[in-house]
């Protein structure tokens, strides 16, 4: 079985373009170039110099001694955190920025949730000189204002979301509207791997990057290029799909992927798509998403505002439904507790996102000398005011 994507944009029985007829040349003149263009030596080059001098690659892959003391295992965490400007996502930012300018696209929309996307987009902007304007759920404008300051910063115009629980699903929505109405000169960069086909294949492409240097870092570190264990977060499920990638084919490293319980899976308020959800649409794929019985989608909760989502990505709905990934939920209080945890041990603020895969170590239990690779998405700066009202500080 392959967990790469197939001809037609499916991986197994999910992913697929399912769009309204005005959205069919955008996603077209997409999916005839992208894999040519980013074939392209000139592109792969202009790509990774930016990755390494604009936004600080490789990431560290850092051993962090005293959590695997507290767990008994051996953990490392890809510290994706220390990317400019925050997060992973200005992975895929700065890839399809220059996918859009060989696409002669001369406006950029995006969604965002936590506004790392957004502010990794508006970066990309200001960095090529090109109009930005972002969609977020005005419930995300006010729980991410530090990042919303930013994007103002940066020169983006920030949109608020007005409509269902005015978070990213609504904000995604926007966009889309948005790009029906712009088909020639925009392009959109969607945040995750989610969307119609070929964005979450592009999306996971660009983010590959994580995992590929993870082979690298372990081989120097430990003698071998596979963990036994790749742990990521998933909202939409871009930074676990480059966690895994150079990974999906290899059975002997195990993949688990955390989603958010919010108040508790059975609460009602909840973001964990694998233990809720069923088969549906979403933003122009087929996936697993929280539906009620006649299939209206249900609003998502989450403390996290990054995985309040609710569905995942094609890939991840895949990785489910075969049995390759192994999927967890954490509640809000368990990844706050995470979240301290790891701050006070190893002198690192997490991103609330982040802490979920962390949370997952109180309960799943690795042998020894286990290695497991946790992915640490983001820093926790734009999440301050979170934990300060949480842990009452
Ligand atoms: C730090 C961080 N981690 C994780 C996520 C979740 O997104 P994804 O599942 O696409 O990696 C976000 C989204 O905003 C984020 O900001």
């Amino acid at each position: 079985m392959s967990y790469y994507v197939d001809e037609k944009g499916y991986y197994g029985e999910f992913g697929g373009a399912y769009i309204p007829e005005m959205l069919y040349p955008n996603t077209e003149e997409l999916r005839q170039n992208y894999l040519e263009i980013m074939a392209a030596p000139s592109f792969k080059e202009e790509f990774h110099q930016l990755l390494k001098d604009y936004v600080g690659r490789p990431t560290p892959l850092y051993f962090a001694e005293r959590l695997s003391n507290k767990y008994n295992t051996k953990i490392y965490l890809k510290r994706e955190d220390l990317n400019h400007t925050g997060a992973h996502k200005v992975n895929n930012t700065i890839g399809q920025i220059l996918m859009a300018k060989k696409l002669g696209k001369n406006r950029i929309i995006a969604e965002t949730g936590a506004g790392q996307h957004g502010v990794a987009t508006a970066t990309v902007c200001a960095l090529m000189g090109i109009e930005c304007v972002v969609y977020m759920g005005e419930v995300d404008i006010a729980r991410q204002a530090p990042n919303v300051a930013r994007m103002k910063m940066l020169g983006a115009e920030v949109r608020p979301a007005l409509s269902g629980s005015r978070t990213l699903k609504d904000a995604t929505n926007e966009a889309i509207r948005d790009w029906i109405n712009n088909p020639v000169d925009t392009h959109y960069i969607i945040g995750s791997v989610v969307g119609p086909h070929p964005y979450p294949d592009m999306v996971a492409r660009f983010q590959s990057v994580i995992s590929e240097e993870i082979k690298a870092q372990l081989l120097e570190k430990e003698g071998r290029k596979n963990p036994d264990y790749v742990v990521a977060c998933v909202g939409g499920g871009s930074n676990a799909a480059g966690a895994y990638y150079h990974f999906l084919d290899t059975p002997e490293v195990g993949i688990i992927a955390v989603e958010a319980a919010g108040k508790g899976i059975h609460s009602g308020e909840s973001a964990a798509t694998s233990a809720l959800g069923k088969v549906g649409i979403i933003h122009g794929s087929k996936t697993l998403l929280m539906q009620t019985p006649d299939g209206q989608i249900t609003e998502p909760y989450s403390i996290s505002a990054g995985l309040d989502y609710p569905g995942v990505g094609p890939l991840h709905a895949h990785l489910f439904k075969s049995g390759r990934g192994e999927f967890i939920s954490i509640t809000d209080d368990e990844a706050m507790t995470a979240g301290l945890t790891l701050c006070q041990l190893e002198g690192i603020i997490p991103a609330i996102e982040s802490s979920h895969g962390l949370a997952i170590l109180e309960q799943r239990k690795f042998k020894s000398d286990d290695i497991v690779v946790m992915n640490l998405s983001g820093r926790g700066d734009k999440d301050l005011q979170n934990y300060i009202d949480y842990f009452k500080l």
